[in-house]
């Protein structure tokens, strides 16, 4: 009986914890105690945002979405691209009106991990920055590598002044070992270097162009921004120069068939180009560091994301008056649409200029994911799950050094040993259960505390946060029906979190809070000899 009842008593204090939240005004206490620097304005929010946003989802991703992809197990939408291109815009403005309205009302460092906090509790919250880290540092990894294939492309393009090793570096120099692999099988000559019968391969450009990040992100989150807005400046530039000369080729018998593939194109389309409006959520993680969030980061999150809509839109009426979509098309279009269709029209030095414009929008968008992925860990790091000294600010620079560091670290590690296919997939997982995971915070704070100042509040509510659960829960069921590989690691990926979370935070937490008491009745004892 007594066993029965210490059982009962164990499992409800258990329960307690771990659906223990933490109290928003709790959160800005210690954010005004211990917080970042404030440097960025309305501006810097609307240029990390389209930096975070615009990427190899528009530079890459887009040729599928319209045309299929070359194995054929995804259908393209043809012309009707702009239909899912704004289909999965509508999905995204539900979530970013969810997250303007917590990032106004709770601005610290943290994003969706800290909105958890103060709604779900302690496990919730945990797990959310765990699936976080999908979006955002598995993203960090899978974007650096698409950086580094671009950068191999532009290189190419010099063969005729660049010595042949620079031009075209041997492969297990610019690719990882899964990608190796597949080329080996193609070609048997490939030369790959073995260590104990183990392949060699280092994505050295990748590598480089995570350390480069990461020491700029170091030196200062202001100088980031900075950088970030001369590649959207570049990017745009780019995609502006595409939109108008591009105009010139469109051949309007291209765009009928409207939609090649009906209804089940278009939906394949959403689906594939919802990668690239990913990003306009990282600016809610750099909420602690806005000058005047409450003005700023609606107009940051909402502005960055119409802004996008509106080029994604132009960009895929060009690309598809250019190229005919509805049957079978080059590799080279579904690997680099813009350039390529530029080169077909003969424009060579556009197609070159293009090629520049990618890299500096994958770039900004590496610049932005690393960020957030700081970020977060950073607040959660405040909350003991992870050490405290990762929240050691560089003396100089007032930015999470360590922290910093050891992301960009990570990365390369992750570099070295990712399967990036499955990776780039899981990214996918990570935001849409973080989107979802948002707009239901929304609904129960306003349930829980329905008197907190709101500067910005969702309208419509509750039929906005469900219409972004919908929309974000459809696709993820959407792609878990195709069954591939990430639809079976995402669950063991979150079993992974839920034991992690048992076996040290949760422990590292109850410690804490022991530790605490303890000074406590040490400081009433001390007043009472006093
Ligand atoms: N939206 C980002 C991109 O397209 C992730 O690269």
């Amino acid at each position: 009986m007594a066993e029965k009842f210490n059982r009962a008593t164990f499992t409800r204090s258990f329960l307690r914890h771990i659906t223990k939240i933490k109290a928003p005004d709790e959160m800005l206490a210690e954010a005004s105690e211990q917080g970042l620097e404030k440097t960025l304005g309305v501006w810097d929010l609307i240029i990390l945002g389209v930096g975070a946003i615009i990427g190899s989802g528009i530079f890459a991703v887009v040729g599928i979405a319209a045309a299929g992809s070359a194995d054929g197990s995804s259908v393209g939408a043809g012309p009707a691209l702009i239909v899912s291109m704004i289909i999965a815009a509508i999905a995204c403005i539900f979530s970013a009106l969810c997250y303007s309205e917590f990032a106004t009302m709770i601005p610290v460092a943290g994003g969706a991990y800290t909105y958890t906090f103060a709604t779900l509790g302690e496990f919730a919250a945990w797990m959310v920055g765990w699936v976080l880290m999908l979006e955002y540092a598995i993203g960090f990894i899978a974007v650096a590598c698409a950086w580094s294939n671009h950068f191999v492309q532009f290189m190419a393009g010099f063969d005729k002044v660049l010595p042949a090793w620079l031009a075209h570096p041997p492969a297990w120099l610019t690719n990882d070992v899964f990608t190796v692999g597949k080329l080996a099988a193609e070609n048997p000559d490939l030369y790959v270097p073995r260590l104990l019968g183990v392949p060699v391969c280092i994505n050295l450009p990748a590598i480089l162009i995570v350390l480069l990040i990461t020491a700029i992100l170091v030196k200062g989150t202001k100088d980031s921004a900075k950088m970030a807005g001369l590649m959207v400046f570049i990017k745009l530039a780019v995609i502006g120069l595409f939109i108008v000369a591009g105009a010139f080729f469109v051949r309007p018998e291209n765009w009928t068939p409207f939609a090649p593939h009906g209804v089940e194109g278009i939906f394949a389309g959403a689906f594939l180009i919802f990668f690239a409006y990913i990003g306009f959520d990282a600016l809610a993680t750099a909420a602690e560091e806005c000058k005047n969030p409450q003005k700023d980061l609606p107009i940051g999150i909402i502005g960055s994301l119409l802004i996008t809509t509106i080029v994604y839109v132009l960009v895929a009426l060009v690309l598809t008056g250019m190229q005919n979509t509805s049957g079978a098309v080059p590799l080279e279009f579904l690997k680099a649409p813009m350039a390529y269709c530029m080169t077909m029209a003969k424009q060579n030095w556009a197609a070159g200029l293009i090629s520049v414009g990618s890299l500096a929008g994958l770039t900004s968008v590496l610049l932005v994911l690393e960020m957030a992925a700081t970020r977060i860990l950073y607040a959660m790091s405040r909350d003991h799950f992870i050490s405290k000294r990762f929240q050691k600010l560089h003396e100089k620079y007032k930015t999470p050094a360590l922290l910093t560091w050891t992301v960009g670290i990570l990365a390369v590690v992750g570099i070295l040993t990712l399967n990036l296919d499955v990776a780039a997939e899981l990214c996918n997982y990570g935001t849409f259960t973080s989107f979802i995971i948002v707009c239901v915070a929304v609904l129960i704070l306003r349930h829980t505390d329905p008197k907190r100042e709101r500067p910005f509040r969702v309208p419509f509510s509750p039929v906005t946060p469900a219409l972004g659960i919908l929309c974000c829960g459809g696709l993820m069921v959407y792609k878990s029906m195709q069954a591939g590989s990430s639809a079976l690691l995402f669950p063991v990926w979150l079993g992974v979190g839920a034991i992690i979370y048992l076996l040290y935070g949760f422990i590292k937490n109850r410690n804490n809070e022991n530790k605490v008491h303890r000074e406590m009745v040490q400081s009433f004892e001390n007043q009472e000899e006093m």
